[in-house]
Order: C-alpha cells, then sequence, then structure tokens
C-alpha cells in the first residue's frame, strides 16, 4: 500500500508530482496562510510522511498524535519548530535543507548589511516623499562598509560563505563560534574573538547562529551596552536571538547605530512593533533564502528527503541530535 505524505503549504506543482509519483499526497492549498493548528492536528494521524514550513510547531501534541509518522522533512535549515528530541524517540527521521540556500542566505545578510549602513530604505522614502530639497554634504550619510571590522557569531556554512562577501570589501573579519575552526582561520584569514570582545570590536555585528534555548536573547542588553557606538546589528537568522525590547532602547538611545533585521521574534511581525517606527532599522519579512532557484532547490531537497526515508533509503540531509 502507498504511504501518505501531508504538505503543510502550497508547493511547486514539479515538487508535487515528484512525490505523487510514489505516495499519496494531501497539501494544504494556500500559499500565503499558515495551516491552522486544528487542521495540521487532524492531517498527521494517519501519514508517513509530513513536508512542513519552519512557521510549523511539530512538538508533542502534533507527535502524539502521529501514529505512522516516519520522516519530518523541514523546508528550512533550522529546524527550532521541531521537537528533535521527541521525534527521534519515537523513531522519526528529521530532515533540513543545509547547502542549497547557502549562497543566497549570505547574498541577502550582506545586502541587508549595505541597505542598513548606507540608510538605502531611509533615503528611497525621502525622495519618494518629495523630502529632497538640495543636494547637501551630510544629508543621509551612513558608515563606511569597505576596510570596517565584522564580527560574525555562528560561522556556519553561511557564515563562511558571508565571509567570502567581507573580504571582497577588504573588511577585517572576527568571529566567534561554539567550535573553534582554526584551519579556517588560517584558509580564510579571519580571527577567533570572544563574545564579549567581538561585540567591542565589531563595525558590524552578524548573528548566523543556529537558534536553540541556550542562546535565546543572546544579544541583549549587556550585550548591546557593549557594541560601539556606531555599529550595526544584522540578524539573519532567528529573531529569538536578540532581546527586540533591549535593542529597541538601545537605539533610541543611541548605543548603537542601527539594526538589519530579516528575522523577528514573533512571525509574522505585526505594523505596529516598535522597531518598525524608526529610522535606522532596516527591517524584511524573512526572505533570507528567497531567491526563485534557492526556494525551488530547497523545495526539492524536503521532497526527495521524504522519497528516500519512505523507499527505504538513507535521508539526503538527516538533523543529527547534538
Ligand atoms: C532557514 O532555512 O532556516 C531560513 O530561515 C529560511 O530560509
Amino acid at each position: 500500500m502507498k504511504s501518505t505524505v501531508y504538505i503543510t503549504r502550497k508547493l511547486p506543482d514539479n515538487v508535487v508530482d515528484k512525490l505523487s509519483c510514489h505516495f499519496n499526497v494531501r497539501m494544504w492549498k494556500e500559499e500565503s496562510i499558515q495551516v491552522p493548528r486544528e487542521v495540521l492536528l487532524k492531517e498527521i494521524e494517519d501519514v508517513e510522511g509530513l513536508l512542513c514550513l519552519l512557521t510549523d510547531i511539530i512538538d508533542k501534541e502534533v507527535l502524539d498524535l502521529a501514529c505512522n509518522l516516519k520522516v519530518i522533512s523541514n523546508l528550512a535549515v533550522g529546524y527550532n519548530n521541531i521537537d528533535l528530541d521527541s521525534a527521534v524517540c519515537r523513531g522519526i527521521v528529521v530532515t533540513n535543507t543545509p547547502g542549497v540556500l547557502t549562497e543566497t542566505t549570505a547574498d541577502l545578510t550582506f545586502a541587508l548589511l549595505m541597505a542598513t549602513a548606507r540608510r538605502l530604505v531611509e533615503s528611497s522614502d525621502f525622495l519618494r516623499k518629495g523630502e529632497w530639497g538640495a543636494w547637501s554634504p551630510m544629508q543621509l550619510t551612513g558608515q563606511d562598509i569597505n576596510n570596517a571590522t565584522i564580527g560574525i557569531i555562528g560561522l556556519g556554512r553561511i557564515g563562511e560563505a558571508l565571509v567570502k562577501r567581507a573580504k571582497g570589501f577588504d573588511m577585517e573579519v572576527l568571529y566567534f563560534n561554539r567550535k573553534r575552526k582554526t584551519e579556517l582561520e588560517r584558509e580564510l584569514g579571519i580571527q577567533y574573538a570572544e563574545l564579549k570582545d567581538l561585540l567591542k570590536r565589531s563595525d558590524y555585528v552578524c548573528l548566523l547562529l543556529p537558534y536553540s534555548n541556550e542562546v535565546h536573547h543572546l544579544i541583549g542588553k549587556e550585550e548591546l551596552k557593549q557594541m560601539k557606538k556606531e555599529a550595526i546589528l544584522i540578524n539573519t537568522a532567528r529573531g529569538g536571538l536578540v532581546d527586540e525590547d533591549a535593542l529597541y532602547h538601545a537605539l533610541v538611545e543611541g548605543q548603537i547605530w542601527a539594526a538589519g533585521m530579516d528575522v523577528f521574534e514573533k512571525e509574522p511581525v505585526s505594523v505596529d512593533h516598535p522597531l518598525l517606527t524608526l529610522p535606522n532599522v532596516v527591517t524584511l519579512p524573512h526572505i533570507g533564502s528567497a531567491s526563485i532557484n534557492t526556494r525551488i532547490a530547497m523545495a526539492n531537497l524536503a521532497a526527495d528527503n521524504i522519497v528516500n526515508v519512505l523507499n527505504g533509503a538513507e535521508p539526503l540531509t538527516p538533523v543529527m541530535l547534538k
């Protein structure tokens, strides 16, 4: 008998077809509305495979109902939406989509850094609002990117890809990572720094580490105090890494110069979020990996992981328990 797979959001036809060749496929057909929790709880009961998004919380409640589930394939590299321990306890394979989004996410991270440093959004709004009276020497001046110091927190694949971009701008690169990578330091010409030291010395602090409870609010009031007054914080990882309330106050009080945020603690962020009221914050709706090619590659990889597991082969990109 064919296995059944549930997909929690509308995916491109060719990706769905790939799964339909092997399995009975059911899908939440909306593109921009999340599957309601009660629908997910019902759908999960009889399926062997689940293809879900980072916005779907796959916790004990879901897993307790998932009597036949063999594989959870997350369409994201991050998987903090999944209770990994509980899944592994139940013998469920969990997969993610690393690798295929590395360069695209590094591109967006550097684009956000540049947009924030050079006040691109504010400048564009200024022009469109008819506020451009005359060219003036200090009007809309920002921070230099070339020859500045960038501190990367989390030197995984995306962090490494960001180093290449930073080196193209002659930046000095510091990094902080759970595990020091001495060979990479030599290869890429980068320097390890403890977190405190990195915060003190960096003009740009970029967060690129996976989220877990241990790093909740890694950047809070004390950390923001240690940063330079001209420093810029860039977060393209997960919102929970930053204490948004502390960041708001640090920006208002001029403790740091600006921030670029692609991710928020609670997404989608509401339009009256305090950070959205500040001119020195560039905000994006979690689009780090959002190029057409990359999103298609992610969807294909997520589907291939399900095909492999349910057909008795090894998953291509399994998530491992630490
Ligand atoms: C991920 O993959 O974890 C990103 O946040 C979305 O692309």
